[in-house]
Order: structure tokens, then C-alpha cells, then sequence
């Protein structure tokens, strides 16, 4: 499966992003937010192989976030189907700190709302993140999501308790 917009590719994952991935990804202000260890090149290698995997895997699309003009890959990018009955998923994105404050996370997300509410039939696409992330709330209200609530205290995060927010958009929220 693959997406494109104007400036960006996102395309199924591949064994030769790895050397890209462990570049970014090791880095503690890629996963500062994120309720998981310490990111090495190991841990990444087996994220990466973890998720070739489960590229068949219907209803769950992770992709990498490959700008145009660049060439090679610089953030992945989630949605998932959660529930089939009651059509909603949720999102998730990560982008190289070296690429940010480009509005490349906003075009991908936007592209993969319209993707979830087009291709996927949902009803309803959801992403939480930490309250302390702005970039992270920021980009969602960019892309059109309205904050619900806060949910206090839900993720364990590198030995303490942290809070998110909790952002949706639906179908029939706007003309996407
Ligand atoms: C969350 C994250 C993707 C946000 O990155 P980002 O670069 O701020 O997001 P975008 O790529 O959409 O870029 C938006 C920024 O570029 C600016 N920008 C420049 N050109 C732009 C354009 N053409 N369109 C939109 N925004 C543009 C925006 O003003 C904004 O900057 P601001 O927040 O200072 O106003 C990034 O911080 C990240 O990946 N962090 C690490 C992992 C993480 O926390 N993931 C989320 C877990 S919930």
C-alpha cells in the first residue's frame, strides 16, 4: 500500500531503512514521549523486523514517511483499525528530528485521515499524546482533530505517570 502527496511518499517499510531508522531513532528526543526504553540500534533493528512482519496484517498500516525531495526514509507513519463494528482507528507518527518544523508530519497525517475515512470506511480516527508533546497537539489540530479529554495518569513512562490528551476526527467532521 502506498500514499502519496505533493511533497511525500509513504510506502511500505524495507529492510535498507534501517541505517536511516537507527540514526533518528536512537535519538532520546525522538522518543522522550513515548512509553518505551531507551532506543538503541539494536531495539530499532528489532522494531523494524517486528513490523516487516506484520505488513500483511490487514486493517494495520504502518508506513514510512519518505519526503519527495529527499529520497530515503525520515519518520514512520500508523493507522489501525480498532474496531470493525463500530468503525474507528487510531494513528500514530514519528518524524526525524532533522526534518520537523517542515509541515511534513501535517501532509502525511492529513493524507492518512483521508485514507482511514475513504479506504478504511471509519467513522472515527483517534490519537493520543502526552500533554507535555505540543508539537504533537499541535500537529493534530493542523490536521483537523478536535481535543475530547485528558486522560490523567494513563501511560507508565520511564518510571513515572504521565497524562495525555485524547484527539478525533470524524467522517462527517469536515470536507477532507
Ligand atoms: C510530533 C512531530 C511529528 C511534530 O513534528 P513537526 O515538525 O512539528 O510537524 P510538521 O512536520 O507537521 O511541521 C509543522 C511545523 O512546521 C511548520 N511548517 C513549515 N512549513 C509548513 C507547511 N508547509 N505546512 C504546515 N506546517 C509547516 C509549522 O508551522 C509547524 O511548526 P510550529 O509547530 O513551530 O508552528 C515531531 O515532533 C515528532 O515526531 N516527535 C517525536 C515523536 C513523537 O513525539 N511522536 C508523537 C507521539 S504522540
Amino acid at each position: 500500500m502506498k500514499l502519496t502527496t505533493e511533497r511525500l511518499e509513504l510506502r511500505p517499510l524495507k529492510e535498507s531503512d534501517l541505517p536511516q531508522m537507527q540514526r533518528y531513532a536512537t535519538r532520546p528526543k525522538f522518543y522522550r514521549y513515548n512509553p518505551i526504553e531507551e532506543q538503541t540500534p539494536e531495539s530499532v533493528a528489532v522494531f523494524l523486523q517486528k513490523e516487516l512482519e506484520k505488513q500483511r496484517h490487514d486493517g494495520r498500516h504502518v508506513l514510512a514517511l519518505e519526503p519527495k525531495e529527499v529520497g530515503f526514509i525520515v519518520g514512520t507513519v500508523r493507522i489501525e483499525v480498532r474496531d470493525q463494528n463500530h468503525r474507528h482507528g487510531d494513528l500514530g507518527y514519528a518524524l526525524d528530528s532533522e526534518y520537523q518544523g517542515r509541515g511534513y508530519m501535517t501532509e502525511a497525517v492529513q493524507r492518512l485521515i483521508r485514507f482511514g475515512f475513504e479506504e478504511l470506511q471509519l467513522h472515527r480516527i483517534w490519537a493520543t499524546c502526552n500533554i507535555d508533546n505540543a508539537p504533537s497537539w499541535r500537529l493534530m489540530e493542523r490536521a483537523g482533530m478536535t481535543r475530547e479529554g485528558l486522560l490523567r495518569d494513563d501511560k507508565f513512562l520511564r518510571g513515572h505517570w504521565r497524562s495525555s490528551y485524547l484527539y478525533a476526527i470524524l467522517a462527517s467532521d469536515k470536507e477532507l
